[in-house]
């Protein structure tokens, strides 16, 4: 099964110059906590704007080269999308924009961060249908006197 996660702001904003547009430490507690365990797979520019590997996490990297540090390099979007699409197993696309908007017609499950503010971006959370997905709110807080939801949107 494929599962996104993203922060995402009022207009879908995620990143700026290859950097994240919010930085709200519970929101990374809860990527965190969330992805523990599993398999998670990014493109190569949120790859090259981690300070390292994702501890205690396998790190796929798609990019049409090998891509060193990486635990597996990826070129094949689409098999790679197909041949996870249905499996039990939950490997979480965690960007970015790219990469969201290529998983978004194979994703069974969507971790946003509603962040209840806006910011100058260049990369965006693709646009999806909210009609086609059960919304469940798993929590919401504030940070620095910013507002934010943990929501879950599960395909019908
Ligand atoms: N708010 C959030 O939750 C969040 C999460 C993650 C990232 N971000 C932000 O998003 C931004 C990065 O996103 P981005 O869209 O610029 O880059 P990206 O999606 O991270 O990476 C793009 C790269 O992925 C590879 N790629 C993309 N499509 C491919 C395909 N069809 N086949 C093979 N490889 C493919 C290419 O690598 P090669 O050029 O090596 O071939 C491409 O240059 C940053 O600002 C980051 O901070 C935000």
């Amino acid at each position: 099964m494929i599962s996104i996660i993203a922060a995402v702001g009022k207009n879908n904003e995620l990143g700026k110059g290859n950097d994240l547009v919010f930085h709200l430490k519970e929101d990374m507690k809860y990527f965190r906590e969330t992805t523990a365990g599993h398999t998670v797979a990014m493109g190569r520019k949120t790859w090259e704007s981690l300070p390292g590997k994702l501890k205690n996490r396998t790190n796929i990297v798609f990019s049409r080269h090998e891509v060193e540090g990486a635990d597996e390099s990826v070129s094949d979007i689409e098999a790679f999308a197909k041949k996870y699409q249905d499996t039990e197993e939950e490997i979480f696309i965690i960007g970015g924009g790219s990469i969201y908007a290529a998983f978004l017609p194979y994703a069974k499950n969507l971790y946003l961060t509603e962040v209840d503010a806006s910011a100058d971006a260049d990369v965006f959370f693709p646009s999806f249908d909210k009609k086609n997905y059960d919304k469940t709110i798993i929590k919401k807080g504030s940070e620095n006197g910013i507002d934010y939801t943990f929501a879950k949107y599960t395909i019908k």
